[in-house]
């Protein structure tokens, strides 16, 4: 493989290293172009072509839907890690040893108290919040509550943050669900594991025992695990370049938070649900709904269909999709909107439009299903999501300080006017 590629700009020619990644992946090493050029910039809206950073911690293949984190296969973590352990496996590089792991637990129980004063910005939210804003504002307000900024160069200063975050985000979800259920706030038990203690703060009833289901602490465990990271997405990017300009960890988080509430990102999963619901009270017709899907004229997408960078399958959905079928017949549910989901998800196999443009199942198109039978909210369930990706967000945010990568600042090509004089109001 040749080692530079060349830009030629009114016959002078530039040259720019290639670099290689782990995987024989190759970007072109654009640093020194408007240097080069006399301020010639590339244009990219949405950077589907722009690499923001060399990263080691997630490596996927959209064209082989290939998935790994820190070199292990999201097929084999799934089946065989814990959340904790690929937690730990994201930010710190290496799977835990047993010693590790539980030190790890350990001190994340610990650490787990949120301030008392959190109840009283909770009792302000209204009812109707959605709960990622209620989350986001949250998380930004442990930043009040834990003012001391991380020195990520002490690794005890960053393992003392990534053990207080994963202790008290949990806490922060069940409380934004709990609030808006009108149920009272507490904590779980230090006694259980990590996934078991979530389900038991998100829907222990004041006046009954919680009776942990090991099917859905399973289920839950895999969701998490497969939502831990996924590269330089919108919202992993968000925290980046929030991070980038030095701003705290858990400000970074919470700006990520709300890069994730949207429904083209993690907000996939409770529109796909909406939908789903929307189609079985039409009366169930989805050849009506794929038509609109495929209608240029109608701004009505498939919900959980498509992704950015898995133009094949996506890994995720299929490992879903073998757990929702689980744990749904497990649990007995029979749902109109499982069978709903399932047509939808023929036709657009066998249509020509998806098929051309190569729009398949994302792991959302699933996830909703399986958190509606867990019996979780609608509405929480981009918090759900949130819970999965924080570890990737940590350990993304963690390798952008090490790397001592500069603020992220992308430029612009300006189409506006060209310098006008002022006029004054009289005149306008
Ligand atoms: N339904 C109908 N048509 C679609 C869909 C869809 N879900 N997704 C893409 N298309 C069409 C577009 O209209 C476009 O058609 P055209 O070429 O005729 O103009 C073509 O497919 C390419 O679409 P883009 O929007 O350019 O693809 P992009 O890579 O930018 O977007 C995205 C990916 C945002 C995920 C998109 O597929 C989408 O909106 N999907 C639905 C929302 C969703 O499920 N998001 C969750 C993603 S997974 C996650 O965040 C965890």
């Amino acid at each position: 493989m040749a080692n530079t590629a060349t830009i030629e700009i009114d016959g002078q020619k530039h040259e720019f290293p290639l670099i290689e990644g782990t995987e024989n992946e190759v970007g072109i090493d654009i640093k020194s172009l408007r240097a080069a050029t006399g301020g010639c910039i590339t244009l990219d809206p949405g950077y589907k072509n722009t690499g923001s950073c060399e990263s080691g911690i997630t490596f996927l293949d959209g064209e082989k839907g290939i998935l790994r984190y820190r070199g292990y296969s999201i097929e084999e973590l799934a089946d065989k890690a814990d959340f904790l352990e690929v937690a730990f496996l994201l930010i710190f590089g290496e799977l835990p040893t047993k010693e590790q792991h539980d030190k790890f637990h350990a001190d994340i129980k610990s650490k787990s108290i949120v301030d008392d004063d959190v109840r009283k910005i909770i009792d302000a939210f209204p009812k109707s919040a959605h709960p990622m804003g209620v989350l986001s504002s949250l998380t930004s307000a442990l930043t009040a509550f834990n003012p001391s900024s991380v020195n990520v160069d002490s690794e005890e200063d960053m393992y003392n943050s990534v053990v207080k975050i994963l202790g008290k985000f949990p806490v922060l979800v069940a409380w934004t669900m709990r609030k808006k259920q009108g149920l009272p706030l507490d904590y779980g038990s230090n006694s259980l594991g990590y996934v078991e203690n979530v389900l038991k703060m998100m829907f222990k009833q004041p006046n009954e025992e919680y009776v942990q289901n090991k099917i859905i602490v399973d289920a839950l465990d895999k969701l998490l695990i497969l939502h831990a990271d996924h590269e330089q997405n919108c919202s992993t990017s968000t925290v980046r370049i929030v991070g980038s300009s030095h701003a705290g960890l858990f400000a970074s988080l919470s700006a990520g938070i709300s890069a994730l509430w949207g429904p083209l990102h993690g907000g996939a999963n409770q529109a796909v649900l909406e939908m789903l619901e929307a189609i079985k009270e039409d009366g169930g017709d989805t050849k009506k709904y794929m038509a609109k899907a495929k209608d240029k004229n109608d701004p009505f997408r498939l919900m959980g269909f498509g992704h950015r960078v898995y133009k094949n399958f996506d890994p995720r959905a299929k490992i879903i999709k073998k757990a929702a079928d689980e744990v749904l017949a497990d649990l007995g549910v029979e749902d109109p909107i499982l069978e709903i989901a399932k047509g939808l998800e023929q036709e657009a196999l066998n249509d020509p439009y998806f098929v051309k443009r190569k729009l398949y199942p994302n792991v959302d198109f699933y996830s909703g299903i399986i958190y509606r039978a867990m019996g979780i909210p609608t509405d929480m369930f981009t918090v759900m999501f949130a819970l999965g990706r924080l570890p990737g967000w940590i350990g993304q945010w963690r390798e952008m300080r090490l790397r001592k990568e500069p603020i992220g600042r992308p430029r612009q090509l300006y189409i506006g006017e060209k310098h006008r004089m002022f006029k004054s109001v009289e005149n306008r």
